[in-house]
């Protein structure tokens, strides 16, 4: 069977038009891209939409060059009427750390910099990265995750990594097992997990044959094959186990996540501003 996330999509976005009404000032977000692909620009558009439906001021600033980008994300920073900064990716030509490094840790919504990536390690999720959240609020929303058996397939500083720390807190407690492209005989890991959460971005990486019945397996992959966006799980899967689908399964909840983000910074500036 397919998990459906629309419940739990509903909820969060109840929660930031609730808050958004609360707030004196409109939250501002603003993407910052450098010679964007087709994928991000759709991904963009996309983000657009969603914001105008929540009332969040979007904008998009696109560099002329590599050097440029640093120089706005600067300025943004000191911005008191900017609230998110949203830096897309891959970005071409440029170090991504040095490019995250001037993004004030405060606005950035996407949790990338290296100052919330390190506060993950002492369970403080304050601006955790969207994927990597998206994942633990389905499971938890689903199942319970403390005890159970994680395998996960993917290291990116984005997504895998974060999330084992995140899954590894004590309040989850979950034992953590992460692969990537040296581990050996994948699926001996694979079969023996409750939960696994493919992060690999290949389609079709995990079959039915990989996974134990009845378990749950998160699909994070965001593939196009033949004109169509795909996981990296094969259909096949949710006939034996309970799959997330893609697309409207774990992307859906990290661009609400990324919104929800943005009205907590904005909050928190408030809040500080009139003290
Ligand atoms: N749904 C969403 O909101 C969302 C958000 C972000 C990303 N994504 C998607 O999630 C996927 C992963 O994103 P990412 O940024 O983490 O990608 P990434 O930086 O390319 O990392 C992929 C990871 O998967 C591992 N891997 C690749 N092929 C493998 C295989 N055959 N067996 C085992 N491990 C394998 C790699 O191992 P090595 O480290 O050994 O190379 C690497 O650690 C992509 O499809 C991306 O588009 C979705």
């Amino acid at each position: 069977m397919y998990i459906d996330v629309k419940p739990l999509a509903n909820n969060i976005k109840e929660n930031i038009k609730k808050r958004i009404e609360k707030l004196p000032i409109v939250p501002k977000l603003v993407a910052v891209t450098y010679k964007p692909d087709d994928s991000t620009i759709s991904y963009l558009k996309s983000q657009q939409k969603i914001s105008k439906n929540l009332n969040i001021s979007y904008e998009i600033i696109e560099a002329v060059s590599s050097r440029q980008v640093f120089v706005i994300l600067k300025t943004l920073s000191n911005d008191s009427k900017v609230h998110g900064i949203f830096l897309t990716h891959p970005l071409p030509e440029i170090d991504e750390l040095e490019a995250l490094n001037h993004i004030a840790p405060e606005k950035d919504i996407e949790g990338r910099h290296p100052y919330n990536i390190g506060m993950l390690t002492y369970g403080k999720e304050n601006f955790p990265p969207c994927t990597a959240e998206a994942v633990v609020k389905i499971l938890d929303n689903f199942t319970t995750i403390t005890g159970k058996n994680v395998v996960i397939i993917g290291r990116s500083s984005t997504v895998g990594k974060p999330l084992s720390i995140m899954l590894l807190r004590k309040d989850r407690s979950a034992t953590v097992t992460v692969c990537h492209t040296k581990t050996q005989n994948l699926n001996t890991f694979t079969k023996s997990a409750d939960i696994v959460i493919a992060a690999a971005g290949k389609a079709n990486l995990i079959s039915k044959d990989m996974i134990k019945e009845d378990s749950i397996v998160i699909d994070v992959g965001i593939n196009i094959v033949d004109n169509k966006i795909v996981g990296d799980v094969s259909e096949e899967v949710s006939k034996i186990a309970k799959v997330t689908p893609v697309p409207g399964g774990v992307g859906k909840i990290t661009t609400l996540l990324l919104m929800e983000h943005v009205v907590k910074s904005a909050e928190l500036m408030f809040k500080y501003s009139n003290k």
